[in-house]
């Protein structure tokens, strides 16, 4: 399964980052969506806070976060995508240590605590979301934050046309086989399967906060932004003919360590 995350993004980084428009001047969460600057969900940043980011790309939000003067850590499975935060982060003058790993075993590649553990919209590639939130909890320091963005359960449903009593069409709607076990994104090319992200119920998440002895503090599922333009965004992402207003493809959520 890693090596299947690895390859996908190293063959997909390029592209990824020319057609993505990925803002350096606020926090995002995922597509469509507001940024931080809007939601407010991280918490208070100080100078030297130490900040880990998990399933990184090009690392925007690292910078985001290092040009404030947190001292910063991102991680990714491909080095394409490392190399491409390389060059952001150079550009950008900031200095940000960059690692190449597996989410799940980020572990083993960090020293000491952090204040605070980020992802967004990389979770959905890993095997167990549960055993990596477990982890991370155990790499926060007392009071620190685990802020995570994923896709959200609904998302991974299929959009149908709605047929009224008559037998006419009258609009859209989503179509969720199956809202306990949410049937996975899986991209395929030449027939042969390039990835798969999974989805889970918004209560799994919870949980898994919960049992990591994590105390949830936000449970987010923004709406698209209706001005302006998102922080992260793509003209394929914008052209969603209305999906991301009717549901949430983002999930947020946030929780804290004891003490402080
Ligand atoms: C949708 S991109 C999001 C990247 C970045 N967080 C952003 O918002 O632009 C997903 C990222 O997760 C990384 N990824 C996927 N599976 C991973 C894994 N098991 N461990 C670490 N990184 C992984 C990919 O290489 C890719 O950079």
């Amino acid at each position: 399964m890693q090596k299947l995350q690895r390859t996908y993004w190293n063959g997909l980084s390029a592209e990824y980052q020319r057609v993505m428009s990925i803002s350096l001047d606020d926090f995002h969460y995922g597509p469509q969506i507001p940024g931080d600057s809007r939601l407010r969900i991280l918490p208070p940043l100080h100078r030297g806070m130490r900040a880990l980011e998990l399933g990184c790309g090009a690392a925007q939000n690292s910078i985001f976060l290092a040009r404030r003067g947190l001292d910063c850590t991102a991680m990714d499975i491909s080095r394409e995508q490392l190399d491409a935060a390389r060059r952001l982060a150079a550009a950008e003058g900031v200095e940000i240590t960059l690692r190449n790993a597996p989410i799940e075993r980020f572990a083993e590649k960090v020293d000491g605590l952090f204040d605070l553990i980020h992802s967004s919209h990389a979770f959905e590639f890993i095997e167990d979301p549960g055993a990596t939130i477990m982890q991370c909890a155990k790499f926060l320091k007392p009071g620190g934050s685990l802020v995570i963005s994923t896709v959200h359960p609904l998302y991974n449903g299929d959009w149908e046309e709605n047929i009224d009593e008559d037998g006419n069409v009258c609009g859209m709607g989503l179509f969720l086989p199956h809202y306990f076990s949410p049937p996975d994104d899986v991209r395929t090319k030449d027939g042969r399967v390039e990835v798969i992200s999974r989805a889970y119920p918004v209560s799994s998440w919870f949980n898994w906060f919960r049992a990591a002895g994590l105390e949830v503090t936000v449970l987010s599922e923004p709406a698209e932004q209706s001005d302006g333009t998102p922080p992260y965004t793509s003209p394929d992402w914008a052209d969603n003919e209305g999906e991301l207003a009717a549901i949430p493809g983002t999930l947020i959520v946030a929780g804290k360590a004891a003490g402080r």
